[in-house]
């Protein structure tokens, strides 16, 4: 059967785990960052290449500016925390979105995270942080535009490749399996252009639940679909 190489996730459902249990929303996103480290082992386990995780959107700026402040530290927080074990365990940390909004110090630590970490290969660990599908393709167009305006390329020569090129994922395949908890069915401006052909899992569990076990059936569930990027099946294909 069939594990898919990259798996993307946009971890929903933290606040709705605290609100039922009488807890404010901050216990819930602390519970959700806990639940971070069994889901980063266990996609290693399972031999997924790159797990890609959606921390915090474009977005979510739009929040009270004490659940913003809750957020940004506990990422803060979950990355001095992990770094060493992660780094241990062969993990290689990378992060997309837009870093303008954040102070200098948070900025340095991630570069340092990412500089320590690159040359491990057990698992490409990509956190998606002030991250949106619309920013991203934004800033391609960006760069596509200056290339041209430098003579580097051709408005003519533009096309998938080169756009595709100056997206946030670039290094990576497009992600295979596309995962959301909490219940509802949306992309919720995640990887726009990455997610045309990945098969997509809803699962109601809400974040702060989902665990190694969950992932391993979203796993399961990916190997009994038949993808067939706009081709024919192959028995199908070849019966003509
Ligand atoms: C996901 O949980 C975390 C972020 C969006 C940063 P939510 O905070 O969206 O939880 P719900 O959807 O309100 O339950
Ligand atoms: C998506 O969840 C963003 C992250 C999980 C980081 P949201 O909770 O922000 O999405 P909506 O508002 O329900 O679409
Ligand atoms: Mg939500």
């Amino acid at each position: 059967m069939s594990v898919p190489d990259h798996v993307a996730i946009i971890m929903d459902g933290n606040g709705r785990w605290a609100s039922r249990r009488g807890m404010p929303r901050a216990a819930g996103h602390r519970s959700g960052a806990q639940a971070v480290r069994a889901i980063v082992e266990s996609a290693r386990e399972q031999s997924v290449k790159t797990l890609t995780l959606f921390a915090f959107s474009s977005e979510n700026w739009q929040r009270p500016k004490t659940e913003v402040r809750v957020l940004l530290d506990l990422f803060r927080r979950t990355i001095r925390r992990e770094i060493d074990s992660m780094n241990e365990s062969g993990v290689r940390l990378s992060f997309i979105g837009e870093r303008a909004h954040f102070s200098e110090a948070l900025r340095h630590e991630m570069a340092q995270a990412e500089m320590r970490t690159r040359d491990n290969a057990a698992l490409n660990l990509v956190i998606a942080i002030d991250y949106g599908g619309r920013w991203d393709l934004v800033q391609a167009a960006r760069r596509l535009a200056c290339a041209c305006r430098d003579n580097q390329l051709d408005p003519d020569e533009i096309d998938e490749h080169s756009l595709g090129a100056r997206l946030a994922l670039a290094e990576f395949p497009a992600p295979d399996l596309f995962i959301r908890t909490g219940g509802e069915r949306r992309v919720s401006n995640f990887l726009l252009w990455d997610l045309a052909y990945s098969e997509l899992y809803f699962s109601d569990e809400l974040w702060p639940d989902f665990d190694g076990n969950s992932l391993a059936c979203a796993i399961d569930w990916f190997g009994q679909r038949q993808r067939r990027f706009g081709r024919l099946p192959q028995a199908a294909a070849t019966g003509l």
